[in-house]
């Protein structure tokens, strides 16, 4: 009896699309119209730059991407000289010398992003025990991909009416479960963008997200020349061996 009931309300609820309860699962993240999307997408560079901005003078505090190396920047328009100016701004541990002594130097084109925290355990200590995830492979690792995170990053609100928030937690529309230990920071922190951009909240979530994009796929764009120089070769030589099919048989009489 309790069991049909249950059956039937569930049913109800699915028939009239009515959401299911605030604090569970979260909203489906609507589609953008990325420049990368499609068999010819390519990314768009300047945004994907300003985004590196954002990362480094907002996510870089929090999060990690240790599987970037500044050279690879390159890939991204900066030229060399560049690139050796933004790993110049970071210090890492390097060593040993002669002496067996570590010591500091300027990271160099060939190391990797150097993060903010040393280690995990220093991440969640600086984040009320949450662990900001490192951003190299994130949109690859959300469901959603891209447009997940731009979701999320412009997905920050109010709690809905009668939902508690503990202390250091915030409410996000699109994070599964709504709660989280990371605030609505592009609200709180902005930057001065050095192509004029007008920094708004969702122009920052958007380049950030096409830096993130990049950064999970830097070889995005040759895979899909690679893939455009396959299917054109595979028409000719179909259209090739039609010819030569034809040929041979020409003259043979049925
Ligand atoms: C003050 C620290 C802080 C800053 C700054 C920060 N984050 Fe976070 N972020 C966190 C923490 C902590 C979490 C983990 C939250 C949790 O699991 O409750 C997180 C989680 C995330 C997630 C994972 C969401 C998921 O689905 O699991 C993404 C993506 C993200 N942050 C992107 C960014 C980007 C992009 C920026 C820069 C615009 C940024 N964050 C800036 C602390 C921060």
């Amino acid at each position: 009896m309790w069991k049909r009931a249950c059956v039937l309300a569930a049913l109800a609820c699915v028939a009239l699309g009515g959401p299911a309860s605030a604090s569970e699962g979260a909203t489906h993240p609507p589609a953008q119209d990325w420049e990368f999307n499609g068999l010819f997408g390519t990314f768009d560079l300047a945004s994907a730059q300003r985004g590196l901005q954002v990362y480094e003078q907002i996510c870089h505090a929090c999060h990690s991407l240790n599987h970037v190396a500044y050279r690879h920047l390159g890939e991204l328009g900066f030229n060399e000289d560049e690139v050796a100016a933004i790993a110049a701004n970071y210090q890492l541990s390097d060593g040993p010398d002669e002496n067996g002594e570590m010591f500091d130097r300027p990271a160099e084109g060939s190391d990797f992003f150097v993060p903010f925290f040393a280690n995990e355990e220093a991440a969640r200590a600086g984040n009320g025990g949450a662990y900001p995830p490192d951003l190299s492979l994130i949109v690859k690792a959300r469901s959603g991909g891209a447009d997940y995170i731009y979701a999320f990053l412009t997905g920050f609100e109010e709690p809905p009416d009668g939902e508690e928030l503990p202390a250091g937690r915030y409410w996000n529309e699109y994070f599964p479960g709504h709660q989280l230990a990371m605030p609505n920071i592009l609200d709180v922190n902005t930057v001065e963008y050095t192509d004029g951009t007008e920094p708004t909240h969702a122009q920052m979530a958007w380049d950030v997200t096409n830096f993130l994009a990049w950064a999970a796929e830097p070889q995005m764009m040759e895979r899909k020349q690679m893939g455009l120089k396959v299917v054109l070769f595979l028409l000719v030589f179909t259209a090739l061996m039609y010819a030569v099919k034809r040929k041979v048989w020409a003259n043979v009489h049925h």
